[in-house]
Order: structure tokens, then C-alpha cells, then sequence
């Protein structure tokens, strides 16, 4: 690993810029899920001990390089002061005099949050001197933000040419993780992928099919494939006119030595509603006004033994209608598995991007997961193999 991490800096009596991403999701001004901001402790922490001052870089939301009150960052510092349980000193502003002098007044142990980056169209430019002056706020330039890593913006990357830089604790963790996963995996691998489209995820599957063992395709994707091998998938979610794109997949596949488990049976219902009546039929048994909700029973067991010899997982999407039971029943099942397997000893697991943290929370399999990625956007990207510039920029 070509980082340096906190451990690799003097932090005594330094101004440590800590680009964070705290793009909570939030509720009538309220925090609704906090996870990104709890995990940024081990950083805070870390820094906090070893005599420096946490100043805390950040986006929120999209304002284009305008001010937008709404997506002002001081509306976070009562969730903040409750995860760090210290105070949380906010400027409006995050560069300049304002900035520089809100870092000087910082009392011992506080932590400074600066205002929303993205105020300034020089963040999504990664303008040099925009950078520069987020720069001439701090000592150190530490970056924890690997959710926003994929951005090569002046807070994610350009500042990183002009202070000493390192890895945060969150963004050592998740790139370990993710090493452990597709780097140097122990093998078998099993990707499980879902969701509801392939066209939103065709980087991802050619770069998986070239790594893993086993691709368990789940999901509105499925229903792509099943097409592309001549099923009818009546009324069901499918992309038609992307089933040449899932046949060149499969002959990728195919070339690589990896087996696509795809749904053998499946749930079908005429409603896409919670506990509308349904039915699990053969996969050649799709009938024309119904609509694929969710793997069958054989379908379930064929994934569960993939999982069984299974020593590495990386998991990003739902297999079925997880939102509504009883179509949530073959991501429960395969979470399930894994989480015992995790909690076992016997697989490493990781996942993360979109729904599959809300849909490994409420199979209750997350706690036992060995890793769950804070990020979305990044988290896919990385799955796509793709170089992502927060990450390179601290030399990985
Ligand atoms: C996220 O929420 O995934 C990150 O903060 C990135 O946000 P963005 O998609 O607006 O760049």
C-alpha cells in the first residue's frame, strides 16, 4: 500500500484537515442515519490524542457551486457534537481570513467543521487555487472520505498535491477491506450482484466476471439475462434491448472460468405490492401478465451452497423486491448465510454501494458482515476496477 496513514504523521500541535463525507441523509432537519459520521471517530480520535486539531472538510448534497442555505453543513453540528460527544466549532466559510481565524480561536480538544465545498464552483473544477486556499486553513491534508474518492475534486484531490497527506482511519479501513475482496482474495470468490438494471452496472459485471469465481446475478438483472437466454420473462422489470450486452457477458464469463448462477425458479406476482398473491414457477414457467419478484426456493439453495464453499464475498445490490415481504425472502436467506458463514470464521464478507446496506440491515445480517463500505457511487466504481482519484492522489 503506497499511503501514508496517520500513524505516519507528527500530529503534535498540527492543523489536520480531515476531508470527511458527511452527505447524510436527512429528514426535516433532522440526521436519519448518522453511519458516516460515527465512523469518523477512530480519525477524530486519533488526531485529538496526539495533540492536533481536527478541521473537517466537506460536501453536502449538490449546490453547484452556488450558496444554498439548505445544504449549509451547520445544520450537521448537533449530530456531530452527539457522535464525537465534544464540541463542534462551525465556520461558514471554507477558505480565507474567516476559515484561518476560526481555526486560531479553536480551544484544546474542539473540532472545527468548515462550510459545504461545493459553495465554491473551484470544488467540482478542482481549481489549483481553490485548493490552495482550502490548503492555507491546515498543516496535514487527511483524507477519510473514501465515498467521495471517485470525485477528483480540490477537497478529495487537488489539496492532496499541496500538504503532507495521509489516509484517515475510515479510508484505511475501507481500502483494506476492499483489498481483502477483489486485491488478493482468498478463493473461492462469490460477487453477488443485483439491482434493478444491467445497464447501470456493465463495467461492473465485466470487471467481476474477470475476478470471481461465481457471479450471482439477482434482481430486476436477472430478469435481463433470463431474456437473453431465450426465457420470457412476461411482465417482469427487464431491459430488452440490453440482451445482446448480457449475452457478451456471459461469453466473458464463460472465457474467464466464472459461473453465473442465474434464478432456476422463481416468484412471480401480478402486483408489485407487499404480500400480493403470488406463485414460484420454473423459469420457463414465467406466466405472460406476471411480473419476476424475487428468486424460488431452488434458486435460494443453489446460491446458499455457492456461499457454503465460499472463502471471499463482495455483495452489491438486493436479489429481489427486498422492500416488500414476502419478496425479500432470497436476499434474506443468501444475507443469512453469509453472516453466519462471516461470524464463523469461514468468509471474509464485504458490501456496500446503494440499497444493499438497507437491504443487509433489515435481513439483520450486517453487524456479522466483515465489512460494509460507507460509499455508493465510490464503492461501484471501485467494483468496476476503475482507478478512483481521492485514492490515487494519496498515492495508493
Ligand atoms: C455520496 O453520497 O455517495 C458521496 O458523498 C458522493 O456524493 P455525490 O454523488 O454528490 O458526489
Amino acid at each position: 500500500m503506497g499511503w501514508k496513514s496517520l500513524d505516519d504523521m507528527d500530529l503534535k500541535s498540527k492543523r489536520v484537515l480531515v476531508r470527511v463525507d458527511i452527505n447524510v441523509p436527512m429528514e426535516n432537519g433532522v440526521v436519519t442515519d448518522d453511519t458516516r459520521i460515527r465512523r469518523l471517530l477512530p480519525t477524530i480520535e486519533t488526531i485529538l490524542n496526539a495533540g492536533g486539531t481536527p478541521i473537517l472538510l466537506a460536501h453536502f448534497g449538490r449546490p453547484k457551486g452556488q450558496v444554498v442555505p439548505e445544504m449549509s453543513l451547520g445544520q450537521l453540528v448537533p449530530a456531530l457534537e452527539a457522535a464525537f460527544d465534544r464540541p463542534v466549532t462551525f465556520c461558514a466559510d471554507c477558505r480565507g481570513p474567516a476559515a484561518i481565524a476560526a481555526a486560531d480561536a479553536l480551544p484544546d480538544g474542539a473540532i472545527l467543521l468548515l462550510e459545504n465545498t461545493r459553495f465554491y464552483p473551484g470544488e467540482e473544477k478542482n481549481d489549483a487555487t481553490f485548493a490552495a486556499e482550502m490548503a492555507a486553513v491546515g498543516d496535514i491534508y487527511c483524507n477519510d472520505a473514501f465515498s467521495a474518492a471517485h470525485r477528483a475534486h480540490a477537497s478529495t484531490e487537488g489539496i492532496a498535491c499541496t500538504l503532507p497527506a495521509c489516509a484517515g482511519r475510515l479510508m484505511e479501513a475501507e481500502l483494506k477491506a476492499l483489498e481483502a475482496a477483489l486485491g488478493k482474495p482468498e478463493r473461492p470468490v462469490v460477487a453477488v450482484v443485483g439491482g434493478a438494471k444491467v445497464s447501470t452496472k456493465l463495467d461492473l459485471l465485466g470487471n467481476l466476471v474477470e475476478k470471481v469465481d461465481h457471479l450471482v446475478i439477482g434482481g430486476g438483472m436477472a430478469n435481463t439475462f433470463l431474456a437473453a437466454e431465450g426465457y420470457d420473462v412476461g411482465k417482469s422489470l427487464c431491459e430488452h434491448d440490453m440482451t445482446g450486452t448480457a449475452q457478451k457477458i456471459m461469453a466473458q464469463a464463460r472465457a474467464a472460468g466464472c459461473e453465473i448462477v442465474l434464478p432456476t425458479d422463481i416468484v412471480v406476482a401480478r402486483e408489485f405490492k407487499a404480500g400480493a398473491a403470488n406463485e414460484t414457477v420454473s423459469i420457463d414457467a414465467c406466466p405472460a401478465d406476471a411480473m419476476i419478484l424475487d428468486a424460488g426456493p431452488e434458486t435460494v439453495e443453489r446460491i446458499g451452497s455457492v456461499l457454503e464453499n465460499a472463502k471471499t464475498l463482495i455483495w452489491n445490490g438486493p436479489l429481489g423486491a427486498f422492500e416488500i415481504a414476502p419478496f425479500d425472502t432470497a436476499t434474506n436467506s443468501a444475507a443469512g448465510i453469509a453472516a453466519e458463514r462471516t461470524a464463523s470464521g469461514h468468509l471474509i464478507s464485504v458490501a456496500g454501494g446503494g440499497d444493499t446496506v438497507a437491504a443487509l440491515n433489515k435481513a439483520g445480517a450486517a453487524e456479522s458482515f466483515t465489512y460494509i463500505s460507507t460509499a455508493g457511487g465510490a464503492f461501484l466504481e471501485w467494483m468496476e476496477g476503475k482507478t478512483l482519484p481521492g485514492v490515487a492522489a494519496l498515492g495508493a
